[in-house]
């Protein structure tokens, strides 16, 4: 494995790469979750390149950039036995310059839910990727389905400017007890583990519900609302179409039912395809 910091490097090292190119772009403090990802990368091209980058244009005034878990040691021995062939860890200045052109989210898409409470996070996520997607190289690139709102504005970028990647959807990667690995959880303390847990039970008795024929969105609404008790503060319970839209009845292959809710420190997201 190559560990390469600039752009330079990276064209340089990709040089010797002749077959299809994978590739996972990550935040680093790597889990189980990214390690799927990775390893379905791994297995689907010849070549497999990992990027590691804090990206600051998707973090709002106030949130965690500065506090964000940084763990490049590990990181680098993961990727390693992971079988990465080449890691890119770029610093803030390879990455942008002082007056930039910008790509935005869509006007509908891209501010609601997440984009509703983070305005402004759907525009430097799709800047940086967009980026990262044409530095890589790749033939496919690997996004978790965890962050759903995120991989499906990627999706559209990628329809949108007719780029020459495919984007491969990846099942979301959770603990044992039903919590979805994220670097955030290393926030939680063992009671706040526990009430993180509402999350995923919530949206468990919405699968059930809908399984005995519920499939009216404000009463599943109602009853997830319920065990998301347990939360500190509940940002939303949407349940919506593969694009977004809102939904008065669920429709079986093209429902996503998503939630945000904050247990303390963290803010954490979990989402359920249906
Ligand atoms: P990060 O949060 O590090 O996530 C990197 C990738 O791992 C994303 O595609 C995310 O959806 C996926 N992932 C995270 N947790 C997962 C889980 N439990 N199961 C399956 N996949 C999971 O998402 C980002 O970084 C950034 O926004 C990025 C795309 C790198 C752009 O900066």
């Amino acid at each position: 494995m190559v560990i390469v910091r600039t752009i330079e490097e990276l064209q340089e090292a990709k040089k010797v790469l002749l077959g299809s190119i994978g590739f996972v772009p990550t935040m680093g403090a790597l889990h189980h979750g990214h390690l799927s990802l990775i390893r379905q990368a791994r297995k689907e091209n010849e070549h497999l390149v990992v990027s590691i980058f804090v990206n600051p244009t998707q973090f709002l005034e106030g949130e965690d950039l500065d506090s964000y878990p940084r763990k490049d040691e590990a990181d680098i021995k993961i990727c390693e036995l992971a079988g990465v062939d080449i890691l890119f860890m770029p610093t803030i200045d390879q990455m942008y310059e002082r007056d930039e052109l910008c790509i935005g989210a869509p006007a509908i898409k891209g501010y609601v839910l997440e984009g509703e409470k983070r305005p402004g996070h759907f525009d430097g996520m799709l800047q940086v990727v967009m980026k990262l997607l044409n530095l890589s190289g790749a033939s496919r690139a690997y996004f978790g389905k965890k962050d759903a709102q995120q991989l499906a504005l990627i999706m559209q970028m990628v329809k949108n400017y007719f780029m020459d990647v495919e984007i491969i959807p990846c099942e979301i990667v959770r603990d044992d007890n039903g919590l979805a690995l994220s670097s955030r959880n290393i926030y939680l303390d063992a009671d706040e583990k526990q009430r993180a847990l509402a999350l995923s039970r919530s949206l468990k008795r919405a699968t059930k519900l809908v399984m005995a024929g519920e499939l009216n969105v404000e009463a599943i609404k109602k009853v997830m609302l319920n065990v998301l008790k347990d939360a500190d503060e509940v940002e939303y319970v949407a349940i919506v179409d593969r694009e977004f839209n809102a939904l008065k009845e669920v429709e079986i292959g093209n429902t996503i039912i998503l939630v945000a809710a904050w247990v303390g420190k963290p803010r954490l997201i979990d989402n359920l395809w249906i």
